[in-house]
């Protein structure tokens, strides 16, 4: 069985959001974000390792919820993020021990469901790259800087990125580092996988594991998770 460490940013100010302390730190139906989204991930099988990316005032906190909600032996660390989300996964990456593939996953995507998270590492193992996505459900419309719209891509070949995203070690590792030396910023981490020529797979995944954004988000996620407001 292949091993697997499991990265987790968690150092964003959330912006959008706009509410008074990160977004993995508040707290739902007494548990923390952060420890909602870890509960879906401590099942699976190959799990070593997990860093999390956060602020330098959050660490401590980070620490503690990482005593509650992995197993006693899990192997985890956590440490300061960057500026942007690649520079923090950057960052963990330094961290990540032995392992086949890495796993990275958004901490405020509490309700990714394990099932999925073991078909992506299934398809990572096999092709190399696998990232959770939904086909499209709206049209998506190409446009200019003023807003003209240039082309309608066919929908059928159109899917929305979710995490997790799993790559076998070397090939992140790869990636990381020569976005980093060439200045790249992508918007997810199978960009700067896929613009070296690796095959990255889609895995089809669940509406439900939305990345808690807009506060109209933390409300749904307040109701999926039975706490009511
Ligand atoms: N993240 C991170 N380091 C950053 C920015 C983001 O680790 N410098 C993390 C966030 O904490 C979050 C995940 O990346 O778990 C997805 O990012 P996003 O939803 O954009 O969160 P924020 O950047 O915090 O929100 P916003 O963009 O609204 O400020
Ligand atoms: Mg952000």
């Amino acid at each position: 069985m292949n091993s697997v460490a499991l990265i987790i940013p968690a150092a964003g100010s959330g912006e959008r959001l706009n509410h008074s302390i990160p977004k993995p730190f508040i707290e739902i139906a007494g548990k923390s974000i952060l420890e909602h989204t870890l509960s879906r991930f401590t099942p699976v099988k190959g799990l070593r390792q997990v860093v999390i990316a956060t602020s330098a005032e959050y660490l401590e906190r980070a620490r503690s919820i990482c005593r509650a909600a992995l197993p006693p032996d899990m192997d985890f660390g956590c440490l300061v993020g960057g500026e942007q989300r690649q520079d923090s996964i950057f960052n963990a990456l330094q961290q990540v021990k032995e392992a086949d593939l890495v796993a990275v996953h958004d901490a405020v995507r509490p309700f990714v469901e394990t099932v999925v998270i073991d078909q992506c590492i299934e398809v990572a193992e096999d092709v190399g790259g696998a990232v959770v996505g939904v086909p499209a459900k709206d049209t998506i419309k190409k446009v200019d800087d003023d807003q003209v719209i240039t082309d309608t891509p066919e929908r059928k070949y159109l899917w929305q990125t979710q995490t997790p995203q799993i790559f076998k070690k070397e090939i992140l590792n790869e990636a990381y580092a020569k976005a980093e030396q060439e200045h790249f910023q992508g918007t997810d981490d199978s960009s700067l996988v896929e613009r070296l020529g690796y095959t990255v797979k889609m895995v089809k995944g669940n509406h439900s594991n939305f990345k808690i954004t807009y506060p109209v988000d933390l409300k749904l996620a307040k109701l999926l998770l039975g706490e009511s407001g």
